[in-house]
């Protein structure tokens, strides 16, 4: 059933990866979609073309969420309004600093100079926010039974392949548990300043003006659609790139670091479930798997996967500046709020991933190597 008072969308970002997803589920459930893309060549390729999973019953309009005038248009003709449109890449916001602070910090603040100095009859705002704004996640240490939030690994321990942080009261290992809401920020890339920058701002002008807004930090996200030659972001499709091409998934650190990786299409489930409850407004909110799995699991389960299981992953013991050791999400606030249930599980997800990846091998060019240069050349691995 749709949400009372809102029938027309706009989906920013809509031809990407969550944007597309995010699309079908609206348009299944009765919605009137219109899409604002740039077709950024870094996701979607050197010519801009849109990919053929685009939705025909979606509007698609091609163009930048910093035009002003364009933006206004879209943002008068809708109800609602979930903002997916950004540049995503945590490593190459380190050297691109105003390319990410542009599209992402003033996108957001363009869109929201329009809600706020122009008629429109938007009722509900969703934005896309991200786990990397909490930095390291939370953990325990079972002696001194204390929660602790560590900052980033110093150089001198990551040099001599200390990955794991240790109690700062006894010393003994910190274990891993639940990120909640709560977790004080830290921001360990531009990228994810922009991205908390995007959620404040938004949060702060909904409450101001009234206007019903809910920012969802996503965690990994994974599955079909995932720009596969974008070696800047989403490691499940990058090792997916490598594995095509008979490369083995290149794993920084000794692969025991742990993620939390959420199915596409819980997200899109949950970005449609934000939009129509207003139990989430003026919040932030988890959206994960809440399992962690560490990152040679999933590159040891990929090259199963794709029938390649003697092609093992390249356990790199490099490290990249930034980088945090274990984050996986507390869902309370999500299940609580939005019903949110994760519903698809790392073996049906992955499976779905890989199956439409093989089909799509032509779309798979292993670029990380030209990834890794810029940062080694950097200093930032
Ligand atoms: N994929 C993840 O794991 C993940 C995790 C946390 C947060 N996020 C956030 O979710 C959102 C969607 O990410 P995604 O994985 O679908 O990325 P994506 O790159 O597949 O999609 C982003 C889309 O935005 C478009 N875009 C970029 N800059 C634009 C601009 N200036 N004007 C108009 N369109 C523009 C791109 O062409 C692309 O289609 C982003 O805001 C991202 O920061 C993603
Ligand atoms: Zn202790």
């Amino acid at each position: 059933m749709k949400a009372k008072g809102i029938h027309k969308v706009l989906v920013t970002g809509g031809v990407g990866f969550v944007g597309s997803h995010t699309t079908d589920l609206l348009i299944k459930k009765g919605y009137e979609v219109t899409i604002l893309d740039n077709l950024e060549p870094q996701v979607h390729g050197p010519e801009r073309n849109p990919p053929e999973y685009l939705n025909k019953n979606a509007i698609f309009v091609y163009g930048n969420i910093l035009d002003h005038d364009l933006l206004s248009r879209l943002v008068c003709g809708v109800d609602a309004i979930i903002h997916l449109a950004a540049m995503v890449g945590v490593g190459q916001s380190m050297y691109q600093v105003n390319r990410y602070v542009k599209a992402n910090t003033e996108g957001t603040a363009n869109l929201l100079d329009i809600l706020i100095n122009r008629e429109h009859s938007v009722k509900k705002l969703v934005v896309a926010s991200s786990m990397s704004i909490y930095g390291e996640g939370k953990y325990h240490c079972g002696k001194c039974s204390a929660y602790f939030f560590p900052q980033l690994r110093t150089e001198e321990l990551l040099r001599k392949r200390q990955w794991d942080h240790s109690c700062p009261n006894c010393g003994n290992p910190l274990d891993p548990v639940p990120t909640d809401e709560e977790k004080p920020l830290f921001s360990t890339s531009i990228y994810a300043m922009t991205k908390r920058h995007q959620e404040e701002m938004v949060l702060l002008i909904g409450k101001t003006y009234g206007i019903a807004s809910v920012a969802m930090r996503y965690f990994n996200i994974y599955g079909s659609r995932q720009a596969l030659s974008n070696p800047y972001t989403g490691c499940a499709a990058i090792f997916t790139s490598r594995i095509l091409n008979n490369k083995p998934a290149y794993v920084f650190e000794d692969g025991n670091q742990t993620r939390d990786f959420v199915h596409v299409k819980d997200i899109a489930g949950a970005n449609v479930g934000a939009m129509e409850h207003s139990n989430a407004n003026y919040q932030a909110i988890n959206v994960g798997s809440g399992i962690p799995l560490s990152i040679r699991n999933l590159a040891e389960t990929l090259s199963r996967l794709y029938d390649k299981p003697d092609l093992q992953p390249y356990i790199s013991n490099e490290y990249r500046k930034g980088d945090i050791r274990h984050c996986f999400a507390d869902i309370s606030k999500a299940k609580d709020l939005l019903d949110y249930k994760p519903s698809v599980s790392l073996h049906d997800g992955l499976g779905e991933l890989s199956s439409w990846a093989k089909t799509h091998k032509w779309g798979a060019v292993d670029s990380f190597s030209n990834c890794l240069k810029e940062l080694k050349d950097r200093k930032l691995a």
